[in-house]
């Protein structure tokens, strides 16, 4: 089987189990070793450059501000100004011109057919933090500067365009201004970078000494903040002074704001070990040590988190820890080379399946070794004898505007329901730190981090991009722009870019996607040639992606190559990445913290929001902790309360109605992780058969003075209740039912379900209109299947054993002698009895208005043995009996209002107690 695809063959190794990952990352390793070889080219003079530049002793430990000095040996090499380098063919990488390709097809055609966003379509393994993210690294690393003010490219307006007629003007980019004729005669157009192209936090610290000096307060090695936290601002425009600030909008200030404040913690923590050290050394420590901490978590987690898939983050942790010189994941990797270089490998067999070239090559007498060499990271830095620059292919694959929505959805710290939707356009430049004021950062980070970003795809570019107002330059069309600079900057098409970097062309349109109406449009636009196909549209276009991947194998390609070479060849991520000059306290800082700590770190109001979360940019949700049966009680709560029920409450319509029970799909937009723990959360996916759709709140149980029963029936400060009923109450009868949690200090929960009877109360809409009890009797004509109602198979499947509650106290002392009750009644408290209607409506409405702090039931119970006879009037008599008998025992009280949520719905479990398990 030899399998001919246009695509890359390494993700059909994934199925295989850790070998078929490891094989995978070996394919990954090959790629890059051949791309390292072939596609770095260089475009600048740096023995023209280095002239004058002076490596002082400073810059041997430190980050210089213009990101001179990296390499001592070829001191321009890396930094501000150098040229873009090209990872294509030079002879491939001449620009378009308006006397050739470049207005053809007219790009502002490509942005209305293929860019215009219809619907937002959201990429939901990841949230909007990944998107402000991106933006914020990609102002550490390039920008091409202010475009030029003359000789603008004129772009006809297409027929139709809802601009009317005429023609929209594009500035070009700005030329490199030190080009020789002569010298530079061979070469394509450059472009310099106003961002030094180091890893170097340049978007903070800025990329000049005049500007990294506007940022520091010069005490105790701390960048300059406002005393409420938030950061200085530019008198004229509003916006940040930091170290580049173009294109501000909220993420940008909320990102500037947090990497400033990781600054500043850094610096005291130094400040405390190292008590006489200058302002200086302080600043360029905690400057090494905020930059390193900015791209472990760029290559160990933002990357991982946008693409998903294992291989990836095999590769990805061996950057970072080979890097690091980890001697576990190099284990780890050694162990399985062991098994897969023998003649015999199962694994070279299998790679040679799909793609024999690959497994030749892997073949080859040490080729395995070399590859993990380049994994787990160099003690020197290797530029592989090309001196690093970024490259124009890189900025191009980097142009991800799609991630962004239209709008901010702000919600408050916990919920599910938007409380105001705030335009993106009415969040840019000085509007962004008006936003982050108001709202406070805590209920920002915490929204970004529930919501979604676009999705990489074609006709999903925001709006607000395509008709974006830019001070002093009037409206553009950003789609447009993206477009016209690919082709400007000699970008190839997207065909030939593939081919120069090694990936297979494609030869249909059918191979970029199977939707006809893509299609029809991409064939119309670039007139049924695959070989005009721009390369941002193919790159949004393709529909293959191995599993995970929130974007294709073109722009992967390129990250294989340059997220690599951004570590590799940095002196300061390699042979000076070491306690002597990053300080011990500086390489733990790096290595133990996440983006998740930073977050908590400077925003403790989010730990709750947090807890489990061990990805920030993958969407927040509700995540059980390993040690979550350990927990105290009430933290168990409130967990389960605000990370799942206030997590996933219904919006304003969104509640399904009573007769719909089919609610996977909303459950499955909620992530809950490791879900089968016992008793508190149910497993993914899980239905509800009955019961499907409830209010719950949070409840506290005040016992009565002077029962007999032990336990939980004591008291219990925290619990959950939740009230649904069994069916569509006008099809089947209203039928109420009750599940109570009561939570345990470390300790599983203790829970009961009751009801009125199995088939319920008839036309009688009032949920307080009787009491429940654990125990019901079994009915004749009972039409819902008794042993469906309680999900067990039970020798007494209408009775529910109420022990595990009476065994132990809320605090979890265990009772020494134990008193159980047989049977409790729920009773109606009179602040809800004949309070609502029995007519037909929608309990859930009732239950919603009761405030916070309401006595809902009053909890009765007996000892008496539960007898039973066929004779009516006997059974009558014994119930009686035992109702007669029950004492109070305490009442639930309300500790929130109700409210109604996916995780209500489905995602939590009441464990049902069976007789014969006690
Ligand atoms: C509100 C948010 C954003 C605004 C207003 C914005 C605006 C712009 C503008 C005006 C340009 C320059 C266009 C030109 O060449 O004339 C640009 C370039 C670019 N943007 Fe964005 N952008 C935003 C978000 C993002 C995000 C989320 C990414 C994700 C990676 C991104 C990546 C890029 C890249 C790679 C370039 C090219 C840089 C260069 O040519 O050196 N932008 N953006």
């Amino acid at each position: 089987m030899i399998i001919n695809s246009v695509w890359v063959t390494w993700p059909a190794l994934v199925k295989y189990g850790t070998l078929g990952v490891a094989g995978a990352a070996l394919i990954i390793g090959l790629e890059r070793g051949e791309l390292l070889e072939n596609n770095m080219i260089s475009t600048e003079d740096f023995e023209l450059a280095n002239e004058g530049i002076v490596c002082d002793e400073r810059s041997h430990t430190a980050r210089t501000e213009d990101g001179t000095c990296n390499i001592l040996e070829n001191p321009s090499e890396g930094s501000v100004h150098m040229r873009f380098g090209r990872n294509v063919e030079l002879q491939a990488a001449f620009g378009e011109t308006e006397d050739g390709t470049l207005l053809s097809p007219n790009p502002r055609e490509v942005s209305n057919s293929l860019m215009k966003r219809e619907q937002f379509k959201p990429a939901t393994s990841v949230n909007f933090i990944a998107a402000s993210w991106i933006q914020f690294m990609v102002h550490d690393w390039v920008s091409h500067g202010p475009n030029a003010t003359d000789n603008d490219i004129e772009v006809p307006l297409p027929s139709g365009d809802p601009l009317g007629t005429g023609v929209m003007s594009v500035q070009r980019t700005t030329a490199d201004p030190d080009r020789s004729v002569e010298d530079d005669a061979y070469l394509p157009a450059t472009y310099r970078n106003h961002n030094t192209h180091w890893w170097d936090g340049s978007q903070l610290y800025g990329s000049n000494k005049e500007t990294n000096d506007s940022v520091r307060s010069f005490e105790d090695g701390k960048l300059a903040i406002e005393s409420d936290g938030t950061l200085p601002t530019d008198f004229w425009s509003g916006v940040p002074v930091t170290g580049f600030s173009d294109n501000w909008w909220l993420g940008l200030s909320m990102m500037h704001q947090l990497f400033t404040l990781e600054h500043n913690a850094i610096a005291d923590k130094l400040k405390e070990n190292y008590p006489n050290a200058t302002d200086q050394w302080l600043f360029d420590k905690s400057r090494l040590i905020n930059s390193a901490l900015m791209a472990k978590i760029h290559t160990v987690e933002w990357t991982p988190a946008i693409i998903a898939n294992p291989a990836l983050e095999l590769s990805m942790e061996a950057n970072w820890w080979g890097i690091a010189r980890n001697p576990e994941t190099r284990d780890l990797i050694q162990n399985v080379t062991d098994d897969i270089k023998g003649p015999n490998s199962w694994l070279i067999n299998t790679i040679a399946l799909f793609d024999p070239e690959k497994a030749e090559q892997l073949s080859t007498p040490g080729a395995i070794d070399h590859i993990l060499g380049g994994l787990v990271g160099q003690s020197k830095p290797n530029n592989y004898d090309v001196p690093y620059v970024l490259t124009e292919e890189f900025v191009a694959v980097y142009r991800m505007h799609p991630l962004l929505r239209d709008a901010v959805d702000i919600y408050d710290i916990g919920s599910n329901v938007v409380s105001e939707r705030i335009n993106i356009e009415d969040t840019r430049d000085g509007d962004a730190e008006d936003i982050l004021d108001n709202q406070g950062g805590d209920r920002l980070w915490y929204s970004f981090g529930i919501t979604h970003p676009g999705s990489l795809t074609l006709n999903n570019y925001p709006e607000f991009l395509r008709n974006l107002s830019m001070p002093l330059i009037g409206d553009i069309d950003l789609a447009t722009i993206d477009i016209i600079r690919d082709r400007e900057r000699g970008v190839p098409r997207y065909n030939e870019f593939r081919r120069q970097i090694g990936l297979n062309p494609i030869t249909k349109f059918e191979d970029l996607t199977e939707d006809p109406t893509t299609l029809t449009e991409l064939k119309r636009v670039y007139n049924n040639d695959i070989e005009q196909i721009d390369a941002l549209v193919g790159q949004l276009a393709e529909t293959v992606r191995p599993d995970g991947f929130a974007f294709g194998e073109t722009a992967f390609q390129v990250f294989i190559l340059n997220a690599s070479r951004r570590l590799m060849t940095d002196r300061f991520y390699t042979e000076s990445y070491t306690p002597e000059v990053y300080t011990q306290e500086g390489i733990d800082w790096v290595e133990n913290n996440t983006m998740v700590d930073v977050i908590r770190r400077h925003f403790p109001e989010l730990e709750l929001s947090l807890t489990g979360v061990d990805n920030a940019f993958k969407p927040w949700g509700l995540k059980i902790p390993d040690n979550y049966k350990e927990w105290s009680a009430c933290d168990k709560e409130q967990l389960l309360w605000t990370n799942g029920a206030m997590r996933t409450e219904y919006d304003a319509g969104e509640r399904p109605g009573l007769t719909d029970v089919d609610i996977g799909g909303l459950i499955n937009t909620v992530l809950w992780e490791k879900v089968n723990r016992k008793d508190d959360v149910a497993p993914l996916g899980y239905e509800k058969p009955i019961h499907a759709h409830a209010a719950m709140a949070t409840t506290t149980f005040e016992p009565a003075s002077g029962h007999p029963y032990t336990g939980v029936f004591k008291g219990a400060e925290c619990g959950l209740l939740r009230l649904s009923v069994t069916g569509d109450p006008n099809d089947r009868g209203f039928a109420p039912g009750l599940a109570w949690k009561v939570f345990v200090d470390g300790r599983n929960s203790r829970n009961v379900s009751a009801l009125y009877t199995l088939s319920g109360q008839g036309g009688n809409h009032d949920f307080f209109a009787n009491e429940l009890s654990q125990y019901v009797d079994k009915e004749v004509n009972e039409t819902l299947g008794t042993t469906a109602l309680f999900s067990l198979v039970s020798t007494k499947p209408t009775t529910l054993s109420v022990e595990k509650m009476a065994k132990v106290r809320a605090d979890g002392t265990k009772e020494s002698s134990v008193v159980t009750p047989t049977q409790v009644y729920f009773v109606p408290r009179p602040e809800v009895k004949g309070l609502f209607s029995s007519a037909s409506h929608d309990f859930r409405d009732d239950l919603e208005s009761l405030p916070e702090g309401t006595p809902i039931y009053d909890v009765y119970a007996t000892s008496e043995k539960i007898r039973t006879s066929i004779f009516p009037y006997f059974h009558k008599k014994y119930a009686k009996s035992r109702r007669d008998s029950a004492k109070k025992v305490g009442t639930i009280r309300l500790s929130s209002e109700f409210i109604s949520s996916a995780f209500g719905d489905g995602g939590v479990f009441f464990n049902h107690q069976r007789v014969e398990d006690q």
